[in-house]
Order: structure tokens, then sequence, then C-alpha cells
């Protein structure tokens, strides 16, 4: 079966085309980054981002098709960003996509963002065991998933305020040096010391385990500037490594907790900011003597892409139903359908 998949929720335009069943293979995946469009305001201008979109889309489109050596008569099945993201973006994925399924007569499967983050790894790790536990850190989203199947289980914490990813876009955004930020970040961090500056791990006032990255940037301007510290020297170098380390290690313990006690089969890492070195290597160890399998996804799997899209749209489409129909919120989970568990503390 042959499966196309496109993405549009914020900055980057992607196609990809699939092949499941007998074969699991990615013939194609295209994207065009906008990144030179929003480096200069040093994040995504919502306008900007659908226009983009807008006059790409369907080169693009063309494009992964022609890379796979297919036509658009022999695609089985469309699968499509439904949200979250920006309006603007998201729609013109949407409206594209239904207009060349409809066209074609091709099925047609929303597939939410989050949930295809979160399906990432299993592109290169198909056999990865249920019940497992999920972190997906991006510039949008930090949440810890608990998932009993491939479509059923509740979130564990999220962040109340930023999105790890987020807070490091905004931190190169004030000291202005480069966008997107975790990137920049990820490339500072071995030139300083990370155990130069001290941060504290955030508590909700209301005992939840949810996450809160928003205080992380606040202590990181104040250390700035109580130290003086000005952006290209060492102790620039140590504040940006001590931050990197803060961030990487508060959402080494969360999972670490979690996982100690609901002692699932697997974890998983997944978004844009699972394509951090540090964060890599610190949970590549944490679980390397567990019992628990890890997996994290491919480095290009790990930021925005169509080919999570078209995986996780087969998933739902040989699961569900092969009807044209999709309830679009088939898959999206809110805390109020689940009783979340205690974790010892
Ligand atoms: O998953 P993604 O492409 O988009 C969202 O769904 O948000 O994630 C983008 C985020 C940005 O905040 C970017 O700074 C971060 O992922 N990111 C990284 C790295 N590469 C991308 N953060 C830390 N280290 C990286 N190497
Ligand atoms: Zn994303």
């Amino acid at each position: 079966m042959y499966i196309l998949g496109i993405e549009s929720s914020c900055d980057e335009t992607a196609a990809s085309v699939i092949e499941r069943g007998e074969r699991n293979r990615v013939l194609s995946a295209v994207i065009k980054s906008q990144i030179p469009l929003h480096a200069k305001y040093g994040g995504v201008v919502p306008e900007i981002a659908s226009r983009s979109h807008y006059e790409v889309i369907d080169m693009l489109v063309d494009n992964a098709l022609r890379t796979a050596r297919l036509t658009v008569g022999d695609i089985d099945l469309m699968a499509v960003t439904q949200g979250p993201g920006l309006i603007g973006s998201l729609l013109i994925g949407l409206s594209f996509a239904k207009g060349l399924a409809f066209r074609h007569n091709i099925p047609l499967v929303p597939v939410d963002h989050i949930d295809a983050h979160l399906e990432s790894p299993f592109i290169d790790h198909p056999d990865i065991q249920y019940p497992l536990l999920a972190l997906v850190v991006s510039g949008g989203h930090t949440t810890l998933f608990y998932r009993e199947n491939k479509f059923s289980g509740h979130i564990l914490a999220k962040t109340r305020d930023d999105a790890a990813g987020e807070v490091m876009d905004k931190i190169a955004k004030h000291f202005d040096i480069g966008y997107p930020g975790g990137p920049v970040l990820d490339k500072l961090y071995p030139k300083g010391d990370p155990g130069i500056f001290s941060f504290t791990i955030p508590k909700m006032s209301d005992g939840s385990d949810d996450f809160s990255f928003s205080g992380y940037k606040t202590a990181v301007l104040r250390h700035a500037q109580l130290n003086d510290i000005k952006k290209d020297t060492q102790p620039f170098y140590d504040l940006i490594s001590s931050f990197m380390n803060a961030v990487v290690e508060y959402l080494l313990k969360r999972t670490k907790e979690y996982a100690e006690t609901l002692n699932p089969k697997s974890i998983l890492i997944a978004g844009g900011v699972s394509r951090n070195t540090l964060l890599r290597q610190k949970f590549s160890e944490a679980f390397a003597s567990s019992d628990i399998e890890f997996y994290m996804a491919s480095p290009e799997f790990c930021t925005d892409n169509a080919t999570m899209i078209a995986w996780l749209g087969y998933e739902k489409y040989t699961t569900f139903t092969k009807n044209n129909y999709f309830d679009p919120y088939l898959n999206s989970y809110s805390r109020a359908q689940f009783k979340k568990p205690k974790r010892h503390r």
C-alpha cells in the first residue's frame, strides 16, 4: 500500500510517500523549511508561514511523488495533519489534501501532530512493545504520555506554560545568537561547564507533576544580569551549558519517576528537542542497564516531517476503518477521560 503524507502545521511544509504492508519503507521525504523566512523575527510569523505553505505545497507533493517514482494514481491512502498548529498553516495542508483526495477518490486520514511525533520512533523500530512511556518534547509541546496500546492511553504530565524548545528559542532570541534556538544551544553546550550555574526544579503549587519551563528563561536572564554576562564569553557558555543540563535533567527525572511507578516495557522520546545531543545521550545512558527498552526517533524524524504523518495515518486506517470517514477526535487525548495513576515520591 502506498501512502502520501502531508504536514503543514507550523513552519515546515512536508510531503512523504511511504510503502506499508508487506514492505515497510520510506520512498520519499521532502521538506521545505521556512527557517530563513522567520529567522529575522526570531520566531514563526503565522501569516508568512501560511503564505509560504500556499506557495510550495503543490510542487512539494509533486516532488515527493516523483522522488518515489509514483504518480498520484498509485496512491492508496492519504494522511494529513489535522492539528494542533497554526490555523492558517493547517488550513493550507488540509484544503490541499482534501482537494487532491476528492479529485482522485483516495481515502484521507486526519492525523494528530503530537500523536504522529509519538509514532515517529516506530518508523525505524516497528517492534516497540507496549505499554510504553513517551516523552514528546518540541517547540510547541512537552508532554509525557502513557500508552497501553497505539490508540489508548493518557497524559501523565504536560507543560503549564512554555514548551522546552520554546524556552530554548526564546533564550537564543534574547541573546540574538540564531534561530531556531535549540540547535544553536545544542552546539554551544560542549563549550561550557554545566555545573557552574544552578537552577531549581519547578514545583506546582497544586502538587501536580506537570512541567513548567518559563521559569528557566527568567533564571537564565537573571543569572546573566547579576553576573553581567555577555554573549560569546566563557561565562555565557557556562550559563548555556548549565541551563541545557538543567532542562535535560528535569525531563529525565520526571520520566524516570514514572518509569519506576508504571514499569512500562518501553520508553520513547520524540519531537524536535529529542534531536538534542545531550538529551539523547542522557536518556540512552539512564535506561541502558534497565529492563525497559529505550527508543528515539532518527534525527530526521524528530523535527516536523510528513513521514510520521503517513506512518500513523496508515495505522489509523488499518485499525479503525477502511471508509472515507474518520472521527477527527478519535485519537485525541484529554485529561478528563482518564484517571491519572499515583506515583511514589
Ligand atoms: O517538532 P518540531 O520541529 O516542531 C514542533 O512541533 O514544535 O520542534 C521544533 C523545536 C524548536 O523549538 C527547536 O529549537 C527544537 O525543536 N530543536 C532542538 C534541536 N533541534 C530542534 N532543540 C534542542 N536541540 C536540538 N538539536
Ligand atoms: Zn512538531
